[in-house]
C-alpha cells in the first residue's frame, strides 16, 4: 500500500513539474509575443506603482492616475480600497489603454485585512504554524474579494532592537522561527502557488537587514559580517523565497555602505545567484528618489543604479518613469535590463491570471460574503487568545472569577481604536472589540465591571501627537492628571479585583515609532502604584508593539498577561483569557531586558572568552555591567499557563553520529497542574567548538502539544546533519565534527540538556 502511494505521489509530482513546464513555456510565448508589441514607454510604464491617491470610484478615469493608465505608464496601484474602485481603475486600463495590460493591485495587508489578526509580533508568539497560515489564508480570502490581488507581507526582518517600532510587524529575534513563519505566511497568501481566486501574491520585505536599524531608530544605517547576513538575518528572507513568494520588496537601509535599493550583491547576487528568485522586486516607498539622500546622485543615476542592481518596479517615486528612457540613450542601462524588469513584471500578471481574466479578483459578490464574516472572526478570537503571554501570575490570581465587581481601569481599556494595532490598513475601527465591551459581554449579569480611564496614554500631549493617537479619534482627559488617578482609585477601592488595562497605543510601534526610552508611560506607570496601593489584587493587561523594560511592573504586580495588539476581537479574546475559559499558551518571541541599557539583548548571543561563571551576575574583569545582571527580564522562548509542565531528563537514542545518521533526542513533558494546557517544547543546540565562534544557544525545532491535567507525553525531536550546519568563515555551509549540546525546554533559559558528538571520517574517530 505504502508503496503504491508512494508511485502515486511520484506520478503525480511529475504531472505538476511537466504541467508547470507546459505552463512555463506557454507564459514565455505569451509574454515575448507582447512585449514585441511593446515600445520602450510602455515597457517601463510596467515598472510604475503610484499609490492610489485620492482616487474615487467614477473618478479614475479623470484623475492624474487615469490618465497614466490610459498611456501605458502604470503597472500597478496600491492602497486604494474596495472592490468598486478597483474595479473601475482596471477597467481604464482594459479598455482605454493601448494594449490592454491588466494592472497589478496591491496593499499592505500584513495581520489581515477588515478581519485583523493580532500585530504579527503577537502572532509569532503563538508558535503554531496552522494559526499563522490560516490568519493569512483569510487576509487573502477578504483582500481578493475586495479587489486586491497583491500585499506587501510577510515582514520577515529579524528584529534585536526594541527601540525600533517595526519589531511590532515581524516575527522577532529568531531565524529559525522567523524562517517557519515565513513559509507558513506564503503559504497561506499564495495557497499552493497556483492562484485561485482567493489566493493573493506574497511580498517578502524588508530585503534586508532592515531591522538590524543603528540605534533602534527607523531608517538607520545597517552594518554587519557577511557571516551574521548569512547565519543570523538571512533564513527567514530566504526560506519565504525557497516557499515560491511571487515578490520581494527591497529595504530603506544601506548595506555595506550601499543603499538596499541600488545593492547588485542583494538583489542579483544572492537573491537571483544563490536562492533561484524568479519572481520580481519592488522598492519600498520612494526607496529610489531617497538613494540621492543617502549620496549616491541624482535621479537619473540613482534610477539606473536600481535597474542595475535587480529592482523591477518603482514605488510612488516615478524615477524609473522620468529617468530610464534617457539612461538608455545615454547608454547608462540597456534594452535587456528594461526588458528583463518588464518581462518579470509581466510574469507575475500571467501567473495571477490577469491576462485570462482581469476581473478575477473584482467579484462584487464576494465582498459582501467573504468579508468580515462570523468565522473569520472567530478564528481572529481564537488565533489572539493564542498569542497572549502570561509574563506573571502570582498565586494563581489569574483567571479570575465571572462575579463580584471587577474594575477594569486604564487608558486602553475603552479603545476600540487601538485594539487592531499597526498597519491595519483596510480594517474599520469602530468593529473591533475593546476590553471593556469584550469583559461585559463575558461576565453578563454575573459581575458587575466598573470603568475608569485613570489616565491619559502619556502626559506629553505632542508625544500622543507624534505618536499618531489624534489621527485615530483618541480623545484626551484635560483633567490633571492626579484627578484622573484619584478618580479612578475610588473606583478600583469598591472592587474585588483590579484590571489595568495599560501600556502603548497602536501607533506607538510600527513605522517611524521608535522610542529611546521603552518602558509604560510615566503617567501610566503612576496610576499602576496608586492602584496597587489599594490593596487590591491587580491584574496587568498589557498593551505593547515592543519588548518593554518592565522591571518595576515585574516586581510590583502580582499578575501581568501580555496582549500585544490582539485585532479586530482583542476584547472577547482578553476575556475568554482572563476569565480562563481559554488557558494562555503564548510564548516570547523576542527577549524581554530588565532595562534599556541591556539592549540589544538576546538569547543566541556569543559566549566571548570572558563569560560569567554560572549562576554569577557580577564578577570584576568579566563580560558583564556593574549596575544590572546579563539577565533578561523574561527570556525567549518564556511564557506561563494556567497549569505547570515539567520535563524529564533529555534521553538521546545514542551519544555520537556519523554525517549520513540521525539521532533522536526524547523528554518526558507531563501537565503536573489542575487544567488543560497547551505548552511550546522548545529544542536548542551548541556547538561547543567550531573554526568560528559558535552562539550558545540556537533553536532548532519546537512543538505545541496539548495535555490534559496529568497527562504525559514522550517528545521526540529527529537531530541530523543539518540540524548542525551553520555558514563558516568562507560562507560555506556546513557542520563541524565534535561536540555538541542538546538542550530541550518550555523556553530558552530553563532547559534539561544532553551531550553528543558528530564524528567525520579521517580525523580518528570512526
Ligand atoms: C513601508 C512598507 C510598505 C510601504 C507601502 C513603506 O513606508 O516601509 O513596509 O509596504 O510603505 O505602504
Amino acid at each position: 500500500m505504502k508503496k503504491t502511494l508512494t508511485i502515486v505521489a511520484f506520478i503525480f509530482s511529475i504531472s505538476i513539474t511537466v504541467h508547470a513546464q507546459h505552463n512555463s513555456a506557454k507564459m514565455k510565448l505569451f509574454i515575448d509575443a507582447l512585449m514585441k508589441k511593446m515600445t520602450v514607454d510602455e515597457k517601463i510604464g510596467q515598472l510604475n506603482l503610484p499609490g492610489s491617491g485620492d482616487i474615487v470610484t467614477g473618478q479614475a478615469a479623470n484623475s492624474d492616475i487615469g490618465k497614466k493608465i490610459r498611456e501605458g505608464k502604470v503597472g500597478g496601484l496600491f492602497n486604494i480600497k474596495t472592490v468598486a474602485k478597483i474595479r473601475a481603475v482596471q477597467k481604464v486600463a482594459m479598455e482605454e489603454s493601448r494594449l490592454k495590460i491588466p494592472l497589478l493591485f496591491g496593499m499592505d495587508v500584513i495581520h489581515g485585512y477588515e478581519t485583523v489578526f493580532p500585530i504579527p509580533l503577537g502572532l509569532s508568539c503563538t508558535w503554531d504554524m496552522k494559526a499563522i497560515e490560516k490568519s493569512a489564508q483569510i487576509a487573502a480570502m477578504e483582500a481578493s474579494a475586495d479587489g486586491i490581488n497583491w500585499t506587501f507581507s510577510p515582514m520577515v526582518d529579524i528584529a534585536r532592537d526594541p527601540r525600533w517600532g517595526r519589531i511590532a510587524e515581524g516575527s522577532g529575534e529568531d531565524a529559525y522561527l522567523g524562517s517557519q513563519i515565513a513559509k507558513a505566511m506564503v503559504k497561506g497568501y499564495q495557497g499552493d502557488g497556483v492562484f485561485k481566486n482567493n489566493t493573493i501574491m506574497a511580498c517578502v520585505k524588508h530585503f534586508a537587514f532592515y531591522g538590524a536599524a543603528e540605534a533602534g531608530r527607523d531608517y538607520n544605517t545597517t552594518d554587519m559580517s557577511r557571516v551574521r547576513m548569512y547565519n543570523e538575518y538571512l533564513p527567514p528572507y530566504k526560506a519565504a523565497v525557497d516557499a515560491g513568494a511571487g515578490s520581494v520588496m527591497a529595504s530603506f537601509n544601506e548595506v555595506d555602505g550601499i543603499p538596499a535599493t541600488g545593492n547588485k550583491f542583494l538583489m542579483t547576487d544572492v537573491l537571483r545567484g544563490q536562492w533561484g528568485f524568479k519572481g520580481f522586486v519592488v522598492t519600498d516607498y520612494t526607496g529610489i528618489n531617497e538613494m540621492m539622500d543617502h549620496g549616491m546622485g541624482n535621479l537619473q543615476t540613482v534610477s539606473a543604479l536600481a535597474l542595475k542592481a535587480g529592482i523591477d518596479m518603482d514605488m510612488v517615486g516615478e524615477g524609473f518613469l522620468t529617468t530610464l528612457k534617457k539612461s538608455l540613450q545615454d547608454g547608462k542601462v540597456t534594452p535587456a535590463q528594461i526588458d528583463a524588469a518588464c518581462r518579470r513584471i509581466l510574469e507575475a500578471k500571467y501567473k495571477l491570471g490577469l491576462f485570462e481574466d482581469p476581473y478575477r479578483y473584482c467579484d462584487i459578490n464576494r465582498a459582501k460574503t467573504d468579508i468580515f464574516t462570523d468565522a473569520s472572526r472567530k478564528t481572529a478570537r481564537e488565533i489572539a487568545a493564542q498569542s497572549f503571554v502570561l509574563l506573571k501570575n502570582t498565586n494563581n490570581l489569574l483567571p479570575i472569577k465571572k462575579s463580584g465587581t471587577i474594575a477594569l481601569i486604564g487608558p486602553l481599556a475603552d479603545a476600540k481604536e487601538n485594539m487592531p494595532g499597526t498597519w491595519s490598513v483596510a480594517a474599520d475601527f469602530t468593529k473591533a472589540v475593546s476590553v471593556l465591551a469584550g469583559l461585559q459581554a463575558a461576565v453578563g449579569t454575573k459581575a458587575k465591571i466598573l470603568y475608569a480611564k485613570g489616565a491619559n496614554l502619556d502626559a506629553d500631549t505632542l508625544f500622543e501627537q507624534r505618536a499618531g493617537m489624534f489621527g485615530k479619534a483618541f480623545t484626551r482627559d484635560s483633567r490633571p492628571a492626579q484627578q484622573i488617578i484619584d478618580e479612578a482609585v475610588a473606583v478600583a477601592s469598591q472592587s474585588d479585583v483590579v484590571v489595568a488595562a495599560l501600556g502603548e497605543s497602536a501607533e506607538m510601534s510600527g513605522e517611524s515609532s521608535s522610542r529611546s526610552d521603552i518602558e509604560i508611560p510615566q503617567v501610566q506607570q503612576e496610576l499602576l502604584m496608586a492602584l496597587l496601593k489599594t490593596g487590591k489584587p491587580v491584574v496587568l493587561v498589557l498593551f505593547t508593539g515592543r519588548p518593554l523594560a518592565l522591571k518595576w511592573e515585574h516586581d510590583h504586580t502580582p499578575a501581568i498577561l501580555n496582549v500585544w495588539f490582539g485585532g479586530s476581537e482583542a476584547g472577547s479574546a482578553i476575556a475568554d483569557v482572563l476569565f480562563g475559559d481559554v488557558n494562555p499558551s503564548g510564548k516570547l518571541s523576542t527577549t524581554f531586558p530588565q532595562n534599556i541599557g541591556q539592549v540589544p539583548i538576546f538569547y543566541n548571543h556569543k559566549n566571548t572568552g570572558r563569560p560569567l561563571e554560572n549562576g554569577k551576575w557580577f564578577q570584576k574583569f568579566r563580560s558583564n555591567y556593574l549596575d544590572v545582571s546579563n539577565d533578561p527580564l523574561y527570556p525567549f522562548g518564556y511564557g506561563l499557563s494556567y497549569t505547570n509542565f515539567t520535563y524529564s531528563a533529555v534521553e538521546l537514542s545514542r551519544g555520537s553520529i556519523k554525517p549520513s545518521e540521525k539521532l533522536t533526542a526524547t523528554v518526558t513533558v507531563t501537565n503536573s497542574g489542575t487544567v488543560t494546557g497547551k505548552e511550546v517544547v522548545q529544542l536548542y543546540i551548541r556547538d561547543m567548538v567550531g573554526s568560528s565562534t559558535r552562539p550558545v544557544k540556537e533553536l532548532k525545532g519546537f512543538q505545541k502539544i496539548e495535555l490534559k491535567a496529568g497527562e504525559s507525553k514522550k517528545i521526540s525531536f529527529n537531530i541530523s546533519v543539518g540540524d548542525l550546519k551553520f555558514y563558516n568563515y568562507d560562507l560555506k555551509y556546513v557542520a563541524e565534527p565534535g561536540d555538541f549540546k542538546v538542550f530541550i525546554g518550555g523556553n530558552s533559559r530553563d532547559v534539561k540538556e544532553a551531550d553528543f558528538k558528530l564524528l567525520w571520517k579521517g580525523n580518528g574517530e570512526w
